[in-house]
């Protein structure tokens, strides 16, 4: 499944880069739940482009999410690691990427919160290393992938605009916090060319069942308890992958440089009412919810103004919220052979770790 990378292929020829049209893309963690629906849009939207997956391949990293395009002649993947200064290097001199999407991270708050120092290291020392060679080869734009929850909790009566404090509470969100001040530096000090995107939850296919929505459709489906954090009143705001994925298309080409742009749909939920309502959707009783532990430092309610990216790129979200849900659920319901894969082995110890000592403190 992983590509040979070729310099001399058909893949990379510069002599075949004749207008302004024909991008090179590097995308980190593309073969993630975000990085690879971004790559199936861009594959599928520019036949130009050329769009490389520079991916580690870690627990999250799944090569089957791009199966219906990996023998696409513009995408090629390298796997590498954004860490290493010599993987980067290499993808660097090999493709000269017009763009840099950087995806890549450890994303989960609850391993965060196990095991911090591989976010600090993924999320911060990576995100230098792809600057200090997206600056040396002068990249026309490099766009950090990061995070509503850079904010912090908000209270109830607020939408926070970019201009609001970074107060981040948990390992996860402190690394991506810090991040965006390395991309600060780099726009303020190196006049490098950057975009900051701050998104709120993201739900779609492809999600690693690790993260709320896919839990809840996965254990519904398979009648396993649905375990809901502390009182399940924690308040988030969803929008469909393939909306945010829109978004950074048009950051990408179209943002102003050192800007930072927060992207919402204004569609908030409570957990417990979510989890009711998808239940719902799949005919499943609510007594599989199982209250349990909650995440500690748990944010109370995420809520971003995206009135920005609306007034100065024409963005909008384009996907109805229930309609996504629909298509989510069927999505899962026909995918259970690529949920299985990943909810053997590795992942059971994963989910045992996590869950089993909130569940024995409940009980
Ligand atoms: P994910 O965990 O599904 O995927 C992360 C990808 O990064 C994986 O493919 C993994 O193999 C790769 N990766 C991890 N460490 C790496 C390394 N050292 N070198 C190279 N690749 C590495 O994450 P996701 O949910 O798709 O999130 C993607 C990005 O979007 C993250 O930066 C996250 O902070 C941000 N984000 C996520 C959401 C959300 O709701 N999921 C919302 C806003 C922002
Ligand atoms: O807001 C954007 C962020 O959204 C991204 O930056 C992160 O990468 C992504 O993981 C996500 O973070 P959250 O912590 O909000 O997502 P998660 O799906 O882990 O949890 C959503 C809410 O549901 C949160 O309040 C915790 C709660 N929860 C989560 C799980 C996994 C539960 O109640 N039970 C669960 O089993």
């Amino acid at each position: 499944m992983e590509k040979k990378v070729d310099s001399t292929s058909d893949f990379f020829d510069k002599d075949k880069v004749i207008n302004d049209e024909q991008k090179i893309i590097l995308v980190t963690g593309g073969a993630g739940f975000i990085g690879s629906n971004f790559i199936r849009y861009l594959v599928q939207n520019y036949p130009n482009f050329k769009v490389i997956n520079f991916d580690k391949l870690t627990y999250a990293g799944n090569l089957n999410n791009l199966i219906t395009i990996e023998d696409n002649k513009n995408y090629v993947f390298f796997k590498g690691d954004v860490v290493d200064p010599k993987d980067v290097k290499t993808a660097f001199e090999q493709f000269s990427p017009d763009y840099v999407v950087h995806f890549a991270a450890e994303s989960h708050v609850d391993k965060s919160l196990i095991n911090p120092d591989i976010f600090l290291q993924t999320n911060v020392l990576g995100t230098q290393i792809l600057l200090n060679y997206s600056r040396e080869h002068k990249v026309q734009n490099f766009v950090q992938i990061s995070t509503d929850e850079v904010y912090g909790s908000i209270s109830n009566d607020l939408n926070v605009n970019e201009d609001a404090r970074l107060e981040p509470n948990n390992p996860y969100s402190a690394s991506k916090a810090s991040a965006d001040l390395l991309l600060r530096v780099a726009y303020q000090t190196y006049g490098q060319r950057i975009n900051i995107i701050r998104a709120c939850n993201n739900f779609g296919p492809y999600q690693f069942p690790e993260k709320l929505v896919p839990v809840i459709i996965h254990n519904a489906l398979n009648k396993l308890d649905i375990p809901v954090y502390g009182d399940g009143k924690n308040i988030r705001e969803w929008i469909h992958v393939d909306d945010h994925c829109r978004a950074i298309d048009v950051i990408m080409q179209t943002g102003k440089s050192g800007e930072t742009y927060n992207v919402g749909t204004g569609n908030k939920w409570r957990n417990i009412d979510l989890v009711e309502h998808i239940l719902n959707k799949l005919d499943v009783n609510s007594n599989l919810i199982s209250y349990v532990l909650d995440r500690q430092g748990h944010d109370i309610r995420y809520s971003v103004d995206s009135s920005k990216i609306r007034n100065e790129l024409g963005w909008k979200p384009q996907i109805d919220f229930e309609e996504g849900l629909n298509q989510i659920i069927a999505w899962y319901s026909n995918h259970m052979d690529w949920v299985e894969e990943i909810t053997t082995g590795k992942y059971m110890s994963y989910y045992n770790d996590i869950y089993k000592p909130r569940l024995m403190e409940t009980q």
